[in-house]
């Protein structure tokens, strides 16, 4: 059997998805495609479900900004997708088209694979910048993984408290993050800020050496933020193992198959450094 496979968003014309899904097929040697699907206005999706269900795929991705509109149009979602409140992966299983998120477990699992101290220290103080989708799927994805210590930043507070609702973790303003900023071992810049400007969200003049400190931004692949935090001697994490990792959380739900990475982040880099469009999931 071929599997069909797909990306749906808008833009996505740069997409490294094809690559990463192509790669794991031949890596699992399993026979199959993946193709883009670009949708151009909310107006057409309604239609374009409805095609997509007639050509029977067997799963696709969904990113920006159709994650939240492709609920409705979904028979099921699991509980972490239920609870981010968006879905990046569907499934076609029996007749029923089933919504995942693997944004945040496959976030968490990029940085346990690069930091496996983080594995034996579940109460490590975490603390997550910024709170738009991401960091709920990042946040959700730490909950899951057990880890205990979780401290929210924003610049709208509120968005924080939404997000952490029924758990312990807890909320400050970006001002006290950045005046305590030593008082944690693990830092996740969830925000865009640092995408198209050297600017960054907190300064981090602060920092404890050994800190890890991860930015999910990467275009550019250095942000300031990174490069601050490599100068304090902070441990650094680059955004596009998140892509990476999401993707082969993706894939196993489409095939039961733990594809190995092995060797594909350094060819992402290489990727993104040489082309620098956009490259949405
Ligand atoms: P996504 O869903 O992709 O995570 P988003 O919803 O646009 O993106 O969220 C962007 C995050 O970056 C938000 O937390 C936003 O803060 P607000 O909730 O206060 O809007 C944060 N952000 C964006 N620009 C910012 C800036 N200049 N300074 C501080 N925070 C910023």
């Amino acid at each position: 059997m071929s599997l069909k496979l797909k990306l749906i968003g808008y833009p996505i014309k740069h997409s490294l998805s094809p690559w990463i899904q192509t790669s794991f097929l031949e890596r699992s040697g399993l026979e199959g495609s993946y193709r883009l699907h670009e949708i151009a206005s909310k107006e057409i999706f309604g239609e374009e479900m409805k095609k997509l269900r007639e050509e029977e795929v067997n799963g696709f991705n969904i990113t920006v900004p159709y994650k939240q509109t492709i609920i409705p149009y979904l028979d099921r979602i699991d509980i972490t997708a239920e609870r981010v409140g968006a879905v990046n992966t569907v499934s076609l299983e029996g007749n029923e088209w089933v919504g995942y998120n693997t944004d945040g477990i496959g976030y968490v699992q990029a940085l346990r694979d690069k930091f496996p101290d983080m594995d034996r220290n579940i109460d490590v103080p975490i603390l997550i910048l910024g709170a738009g989708g991401a960091a709920r799927g990042i946040f959700h994805g730490l909950i899951q993984a057990g880890y205990t210590n979780l401290t929210l930043a924003n610049r709208t507070k509120s968005k924080c408290e939404d997000i952490i609702k029924g758990t312990s973790a807890s909320v400050i303003t970006l001002a006290e993050a950045e005046k305590n900023i030593a008082a944690y071992d693990v830092i996740i810049q969830t925000s865009s800020v640092g995408m198209e400007e050297a600017k960054q969200i907190v300064d981090l003049s602060n920092l404890k050496a050994g800190t890890i400190v991860s930015d999910i931004v990467y275009q550019p692949l250095v942000t300031q933020f990174l490069k601050q935090a490599a100068e304090k001697g902070g441990r650094i994490h680059y955004g596009h193992t998140m892509l990476l990792y999401q993707a082969q959380k993706a894939f196993e739900i489409w095939t039961n198959k733990n594809v190995d990475v092995t060797g594909m982040d350094e060819e992402m880099i290489t990727k993104i450094k040489g082309d620098k469009a956009d490259v949405n999931q």
